[in-house]
């Protein structure tokens, strides 16, 4: 099936047709129809489909044993995500199988298509959930009593689904089989586009994570409480907002409030509590540590000046990460000049990366932009990211 084909089917499921972008979470109807339509791909090519205990997908191409060459992605998205990130990798994944067979390849290692869940952690909170649980990262308890914003527990929304939320856990037998890990992903931010060049090859991913900031203070009457007297946790979370920004620049770091809830959110009401994510990152471990430890010192001071109480709790976590080298040197052998690239984004192969050599490719974005319906990779690139991801799996698993 030409990637044309693959990309329409998907494309329709999840789409917010107010906005244009993607609400595709964990365990909702969406996410439902992304995994029939995995499995659906997986039936059709005769690859075995087979669920792990953690719910994340795997179609097989060849016995599942040793040495098992995977690839894939994701399907869920952030709030109004792009169409691209995640389910690129996954389209790219069974066009490139479909492209190995045209040309009668003949794999020695079997070869998985996989889909991770819960990678962006947009409904739970902690990004690359599914592969942090196949790894063993996540501590099982705590991965199902992680909450959504309507207090669902993530082992109701993954009984509700029909998966057995008691298999959850680590999978040693799993992540022992796995010889190789490639993740093909739309590149996000914009390098390929100055260097001439359709597809890159990932070097390293930042260190980054998300805490959780609690601000609360003491609801009132927003046109009788005389400012003297309030105890305004939106005072403290404005300022900290500005701080984390001016912190993160003086250290090259990168410091973003994407997510923040005020309760209980009267428009003509002094809120009771300001709840706020900050997402973190820096090219070192230690600059990311000083950056999240100045932000929350400094939020603590600015809410102590207001009489409103201050806390943070890590959400999730991920050290900085650097692909194998001797994998990226064969690919860089396969595809010739292909620019070597960092970035700044998270994926479930930076956590593989720690236990199996893993590898990246990206695919060009001509703006940079993702986490957004204005994400965009040309089809001509695409075309080309399945070429790159077909030669790899050859080299990888037919040799
Ligand atoms: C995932 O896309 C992340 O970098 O947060
Ligand atoms: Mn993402
Ligand atoms: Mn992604």
């Amino acid at each position: 099936m030409t990637f044309t084909e693959l990309w329409s089917q998907l494309e329709p499921i999840g789409r917010w047709a107010e906005t244009g972008g993607y609400r595709r979470y964990s365990w909702t109807a969406a996410d439902a129809d992304c995994r029939a339509w995995f499995a659906e791909q997986a039936r059709s090519r005769g690859l075995r489909l087979e669920t792990d205990r953690n719910g994340n997908l795997w179609g097989w191409w060849g016995e599942p044993g040793p040495g098992a060459i995977v690839t894939g992605s994701h399907l869920d998205s952030v709030p109004d995500g792009g169409a691209f990130d995640g389910p690129l990798g996954i389209v790219s994944a069974f066009a490139a199988v479909d492209l190995l067979r045209e040309r009668g390849a003949q794999p020695v290692k079997p070869i998985a298509v996989t889909a991770f869940v819960e990678e962006e952690g947009a409904r739970f909170g902690v990004a690359c959930l599914g592969s942090r649980l196949l790894t063993g990262v996540v501590d099982r308890s705590r991965a199902l009593g992680l909450t959504d914003d309507s207090g669902v527990s993530y082992a109701q929304a993954m009984a509700a689904a029909g998966l057995d939320p008691d298999n959850v856990g680590a999978d040693e037998g799993l992540v022992g089989n796995i010889g190789a890990f490639v993740e093909l992903h739309v590149e996000q931010g914009r390098a390929l586009e100055p260097l001439g060049h359709a597809v890159g090859i990932g070097e390293s991913i930042w260190p980054h994570g998300r805490w959780r900031l609690d601000f609360t203070g003491v609801a009132d009457h927003a046109g009788t409480a005389l400012f003297a007297d309030r105890k305004d946790p939106m005072l403290p979370y404005a300022s900290t907002v500005l701080a984390a920004r001016r912190i993160a620049s003086e250290r090259g770091a990168l410091a973003t409030f994407g997510k923040v809830i005020a309760e209980p959110g009267g428009a003509n009401g002094v809120p009771a509590a300001v709840h706020a994510w900050l997402d973190a990152r820096a090219a070192e471990e230690a600059v990311l540590r000083e950056t999240v430890t100045t932000v929350s010192y400094e939020a603590e001071k600015a809410s102590a000046e207001q009489g409103v109480s201050f806390s943070v709790r890590q959400e999730s976590e991920t050290p900085v990460v650097r692909f194998d080298q001797g994998l990226l040197n064969r690919i860089s052998g396969v595809l010739g000049k292909a620019p070597v690239l960092p970035t700044g984004a998270g994926h479930d192969a930076g956590v593989l990366a720690a236990r199996v050599p893993t590898a990246m490719l990206f695919v060009r974005n001509p703006t940079g932009v993702s986490h957004s319906p204005a994400e965009h990779a040309d089809r001509a690139d695409c075309e080309a990211g399945v070429r790159a991801l077909a030669a790899v799996l050859e080299e990888l698993a037919c040799r």
